[in-house]
């Protein structure tokens, strides 16, 4: 299978969970390219792929604005051939229902922008990179991890990212991708923290 992973990340860790992505799915005998959006992400052809994977981060319960419009742009070739979307946040760490009810909407707000309604949904749970943030960002991240009891120490970076999860969820996806693989509209992979919603 050629699969195409395009991502938009601020941060740089979606980055790292596509590439870590695209070496799971060569290690198993797929072809993977990687791609960061560009503007409007006109010169990439989604025609020469078997599957297409889109992936971004949230910010302010927004994905990359770039993302969006990449999305919108292409929402009917994406429809064409089996697609995914790797959503990455902090939500997705935590078993908060309001954070979980917070991505949904994300989510669905996305889907709307776009005009695209992605087969399969994987919610993975990001970085916090205290590291890269300005005085502001900081304290804002420090403030919301405090709330949820998550890491504080603001000295070091952490990374939340379940990869065993993002491996079985693009290999799943290709798998079931591929002819004859019974491809079919599963809203999140058995591995992600959230049950399907039926769609
Ligand atoms: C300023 C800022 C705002 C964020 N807003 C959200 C948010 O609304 N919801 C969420 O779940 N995570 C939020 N996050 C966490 C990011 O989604 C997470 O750090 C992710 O790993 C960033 O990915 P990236 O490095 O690819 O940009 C935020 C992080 C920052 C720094």
């Amino acid at each position: 299978m050629r699969i195409l992973i395009v991502f938009g990340t601020t941060e740089g860790h979606t980055r790292e969970i596509c590439q870590f992505a695209a070496r799971a799915l060569r290690e198993a005998g797929h072809t993977a390219t990687v791609e960061e959006v560009s503007t409007d992400g006109s010169d990439m052809r989604l025609s020469a792929y078997d599957g297409l994977v889109l992936a971004g981060s949230l910010h302010v319960a927004r994905y990359q604005p770039t993302l969006t419009r990449f999305a919108q742009a292409h929402a009917a070739e994406l429809d064409d051939k089996p697609n995914a979307f790797i959503s990455v946040s902090l939500s997705a760490a935590g078993e908060n229902p309001d954070d979980w009810e917070g991505l949904e909407q994300s989510l669905a707000r996305f889907e709307h922008e776009t005009g695209w309604t992605p087969r399969r949904v994987l919610q993975a749970a990001g970085a916090i990179r205290y590291s890269q943030y300005d005085f502001f960002k900081r304290l804002a991240i420090k403030h919301i991890a405090a709330r949820r009891g998550r890491e504080t120490e603001t000295s070091r970076d952490y990374d939340l990212t379940d990869y065993d999860a993002v491996r079985a969820f693009v290999l799943d996806f290709a798998a079931m991708a591929a002819p004859g693989g019974g491809e079919r509209p599963q809203r999140s992979a058995t591995l992600t923290r959230k049950e399907s919603d039926g769609r």
